[in-house]
């Protein structure tokens, strides 16, 4: 029997360890890999280079449903244009922020999103797939980690050190978090059925050992209910 190919959510802070946990769990599983953080990101470049108003919903979000998404083999493509470095600097952290606030953004994102998995075979990463996206997802991880690690691992990141120390990176993520955690639409929070892994010091191998045997136990769980 081929076993079902499921919709695994990883949520979670930036700094975490979503996108390196996402990908190597991917690749694993050979399931696609989508980076839901880097689809505000292209929005986010795209609109400043068509010289928007970021906090404009009506406008960010009509080129937000507009857009196309390509994201497939670790780029990121908007509209054809390849933006995978451009949408690392914390210029782009901080335009992505901005128009996650946006509820039509959302939407129109959410949409593409649920999209892209809705057949199964995915891993998915951002702040709201276990909560809004797939609130079905077989599989929900909450990947967190203490705010000093996270912002030395987010330091040692040359696309968001910008030049400044741990210090200035600290307080740069830890803005941008508290305007992720406060938003009205879809803040980052836990879903209530998500298993939480705490990263602080533990290596990436430890961390996706323990996301394959909760996947591997699910699995068992849909193919002998299915006999
Ligand atoms: O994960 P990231 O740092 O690339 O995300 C960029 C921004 O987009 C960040 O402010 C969080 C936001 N985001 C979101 O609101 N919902 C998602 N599903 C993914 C990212």
């Amino acid at each position: 029997m081929t076993p079902r190919r499921l919709i695994i959510a990883i949520d979670g802070p930036s700094g975490a360890g979503k996108g390196t946990v996402a990908r190597e769990v991917a690749r694993r599983l050979r399931y696609r890999h989508v980076d839901t953080g880097a689809m505000y990101r292209a929005v986010g470049w795209k609109a400043l280079r068509e010289g928007l108003d970021l906090d404009d919903e009506r406008d960010v979000s009509a080129l937000a449903s507009r857009a196309t998404f390509d994201l497939e083999g670790g780029h990121v493509r908007i509209d054809g244009h390849d933006v995978s470095q451009a949408i690392r600097t914390p210029e782009m952290d901080r335009a992505a922020t901005r128009v996650a606030r946006l509820p039509a953004v959302r939407e129109a994102l959410v949409r593409r999103q649920r999209e892209m998995g809705e057949q199964g075979g995915v891993v998915m990463e951002g702040r709201d797939i276990g909560t809004v996206v797939f609130p079905e997802a077989d599989v929900k991880i909450y990947l967190d980690a203490a705010p000093e690690e996270r912002a030395r691992r987010r330091a040692a990141d040359p696309a968001h050190a910008n030049g400044g120390g741990v210090a200035e990176v600290a307080s740069a993520l830890a803005a941008g978090d508290e305007l992720d955690r406060t938003r009205a639409a879809s803040p980052l929070k836990v879903a209530a059925d998500a298993v939480r892994i705490d990263t602080t010091g533990v290596d990436i191998d430890g961390v996706v050992a323990q996301v394959m045997a909760i996947v591997e136990e699910r699995g068992r769980t849909y193919s002998s209910r299915s006999r």
